[in-house]
């Protein structure tokens, strides 16, 4: 898939029924000239303007759909918590997404295991890990964090636990997915390259409401072919998702492992809470991985997008073609983050 990121606008509050039709590549299609919108995006990332809520922004180009679904509970004054949740049911429920949810590529055993966690602006959350079956986990990790004494439920007793909440069981391997992993099993080589040619990977989505609540989510089918079992970052509190409303929230997506090492938004956070702008915070972050790991670091993606409590928005990453769904002022936009290395 090749797209031009920059180009890519649509006025939502005059096109939300039309929206709803589209396909996701029509969707991706529309595009426009710089808007007003765009300028005051670029004014407030350099601190200019403050910026009012709403406000959503997710990782890859799939969040643009993600985004439209959250902001239509945000602009009727929704919660955060509930707009993140409702936005990655999006891509959670594309069969065509082999990244997120139904239609995510197994691991190596050929099973579905899906991760996700939420996190909202007084640091409650909820997380699940290596849940099968269930297609939308991120609502299961609402209810972990809403309804149980504890952040983190895994495997059998996530599953368990999200049926004993109401949610279906249901086969998440596609015959595209099922088919592509027996083609793997061919030669059964493992070298995870997280997809930034297909310009998506996992959803992580941050959003700031009108009564600038701060909440966040992340949700994946993690790395395909994985071993069964592994857990990346994405269910983990402070690598894939971190949230704190009193200075921002941060997500993350490229390869679990290199994020959990560098606790990768927890570190997003506490570089904003000490006086960073949502961009250097994650410049930053990105920098000192690279310091630190050098070499292991070469041909590993990792990607982290922030936001501070006013909205201002913040993305960076390791390599080349990391792009970002932003929603502001009924506006809907991708955007490409700028990068610490050549391909
Ligand atoms: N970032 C998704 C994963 O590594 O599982």
């Amino acid at each position: 898939m090749c797209i031009n990121p920059s180009a890519r606008r649509v006025n939502l509050e005059k096109t939300n029924n039309f929206v709803r039709m589209l396909s996701r590549k029509d969707f991706l299609k529309l595009t426009g000239a710089v808007s007003l919108a765009g300028m005051l995006g670029e004014a407030r990332s350099q601190g200019k303007l403050k910026t009012k809520a709403p406000v959503v922004v997710s990782t890859w180009d799939f969040g643009l759909e993600a985004n439209a679904a959250a902001w239509e509970l945000l602009v009727k004054g929704g919660y955060s918590l509930d707009a993140v949740v409702a936005g990655v049911a999006i891509p959670e429920k594309d069969p065509a997404i082999n990244t997120v949810g139904l239609g995510g590529f197994p691991d190596r055993d050929g099973r579905v295991t899906l991760d996700a966690c939420v996190m909202d602006e007084q640091l409650n959350c909820g997380s699940v890990a290596c849940l099968e079956h269930i297609m939308h986990p991120a609502a299961v990790a609402k209810q972990v964090m809403e309804k149980t004494p504890h952040v983190m439920l895994t495997g059998e007793g996530a599953l368990k636990f999200a049926l004993e909440q109401g949610f279906k069981k249901e086969n998440l391997l596609t015959a595209q997915a099922e088919a592509a992993w027996k083609e793997w099993l061919k030669k059964s080589e493992y070298s995870p390259s997280p997809n930034w040619e297909l310009n998506h990977d996992t959803i992580g989505m941050l959003a700031l409401d009108r009564q600038n609540r701060l909440s966040g989510v992340c949700t994946t089918s993690g790395m395909a072919w994985k071993m069964h079992g592994r857990v990346g970052d994405s269910p983990i509190i402070g690598a894939g998702l971190y949230v704190d409303g009193e200075v921002g929230g941060a997500t993350c997506s490229g390869l679990g492992e290199e994020m959990i090492r560098i606790a990768a938004s927890h570190s997003v956070v506490e570089a904003m809470r000490s006086g960073k702008s949502a961009q250097s915070a994650c410049e930053a972050v990105i920098k000192r991985y690279y310091r630190r790991r050098g070499e292991a670091a070469k041909g590993k993606q990792v990607c982290l997008l922030a936001m501070d409590k006013n909205g201002n928005v913040g993305a960076y990453s390791l390599m080349p073609g990391f792009v970002y769904a932003l929603t502001c002022n009924g506006v809907h936009e991708i955007r490409k983050a700028a990068y610490l290395l050549d391909a």
